[in-house]
């Protein structure tokens, strides 16, 4: 639907409903009964504990102290908008800092931001040590639509999308983290973690040290017109035991500079896990340093003995020229198999620069395409 058709309607529902704020409704035997709260305030963690009875949600600028994590719970089919930009503090509180948890939403971030402060934690180490850190910052559950909000300065992983019930739609989010580059202090500092199905998350830009997006676990998924750069670019992945990645496009997507454009990672020692049709389409890489294009089941190592338990199959590049460009120190085309199998379609890869490609496909057939 057209923005300013969506905009409009949204406009209407928040004066209808505004109508319909508390007044007191005499029922039939004298009884004075306290109408639905249909429109709701959140300026503080108080006002944000009991959102089940409203239809919308106005999120004015606040701060979160430590110790605190906001959840937006409100009724089935509300509408969420911000006014202002939600602060935290530095925490003691474990992530995630903020959920959205509501069914059918419509959350428009209003090109906000979700601040949370990452730089009074970022010592170089992410999850892996040092300061603790809350991760993830944000945590998106319930489905529907989330849009127009910045995500800024995450301690570590950014956004988690871990939506289920029906049909999720993420766009237009910006995470930027771009200021952890300084002194190399960003770590770990993804920007969409994704274990969901039925997941589309299109126009956002990620801005970070880690990779762009993970795809853990899930099926129908498309990631389109995002743009990335600074991290690890987009990556299926990492898979582990018993997990399943199937149907997902990754389409006129722009990624780098980073160490990697695209990837598909499998835990060398996964079992009980598969990747299978994936569809790569006009996407634009440049800049990679280390691999253009990564497909390897020997994670966490780039490239070395691959693993066996969890297959990979359906991969293709085609729909549109894909064009990777890389770095003088990086490889263009890597496949590290240990259990792969089926026709792969490469035709519209085209791979240039660097030192060149290593193919270890198993029995995996790569059809076309230059790199
Ligand atoms: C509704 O009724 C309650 C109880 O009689 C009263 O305290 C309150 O002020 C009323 N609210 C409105 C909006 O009239
Ligand atoms: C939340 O508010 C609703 C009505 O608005 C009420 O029925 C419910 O008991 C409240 N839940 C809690 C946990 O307070
Ligand atoms: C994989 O390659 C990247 C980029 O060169 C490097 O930083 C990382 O240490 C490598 N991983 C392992 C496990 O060797």
């Amino acid at each position: 639907m057209p923005s300013s058709l969506a905009a409009f309607i949204r406009l209407a529902a928040l004066v209808g409903l505004a109508v319909a704020i508390p007044s007191n409704i005499t029922a039939p035997g004298s009884r004075t009964e306290t109408a639905k709260r249909a429109t709701c305030t959140v300026n503080s963690v108080a006002s944000a504990a009991n959102l089940s009875a409203c239809t919308a949600v106005i999120i004015t600028a606040f701060t979160v102290p430590s110790g605190n994590t906001i959840t937006i719970a409100a009724a089935s089919g509300a509408t969420v908008t911000m006014t202002g930009d939600i602060t935290f503090a530095k925490t003691t509180s474990a992530g995630p800092l903020i959920t959205f948890n509501t069914n059918n939403i419509l959350f428009n971030g209003g090109d906000h931001k979700i601040n949370g402060n990452g730089a009074l934690y970022w010592d170089g180490l992410g999850t892996n040590g040092g300061v603790s850190k809350p991760h993830p910052f944000v945590k998106f559950k319930g489905f529907g639509t989330f849009e127009d909000v910045t995500v800024l300065n995450s301690p570590a992983q950014a956004i988690s999308v871990g939506t289920t019930g029906g049909a999720a739609i993420i766009q237009g989010i910006t995470v930027d983290n771009s200021a952890g580059d300084a002194g190399a202090l960003g770590h770990n500092t993804d920007g969409f973690d994704i274990s969901a199905s039925s997941v589309t998350v299109s126009k956002c830009v990620v801005k970070n040290q880690d990779d762009c997006f993970a795809i853990n676990s899930g099926s129908t998924l498309v990631i389109e017109d995002n743009t990335c750069t600074g991290g690890h670019g987009i990556s299926i992945g990492s898979i582990a035991t018993g997990k399943t990645v199937s149907g997902v496009t990754i389409a006129r997507n722009t990624v780098g500079p980073g160490l990697y454009g695209m990837r598909i990672k499998v835990d060398a020692d996964a079992t009980g896990a598969s990747v299978s049709n994936v569809k790569y389409e006009a996407n634009t890489i440049t800049g990679s340093t280390e691999y253009g294009i990564l497909i390897t089941q020997s994670y966490p190592d780039n490239d070395s003995t691959p693993g066996t338990g969890a297959p990979i199959s359906g991969i293709s590049f085609t729909g549109g020229v894909t064009n990777v460009a890389v770095a003088s120190s990086a490889e263009r085309l890597v496949i590290d198999c240990g259990a792969c199998s089926g026709t792969w379609d490469f035709s519209d890869l085209v791979a240039t620069g660097g030192k060149g490609s290593i193919i270890a496909a198993n029995k995996a057939v790569i059809s076309g395409g230059t790199y």
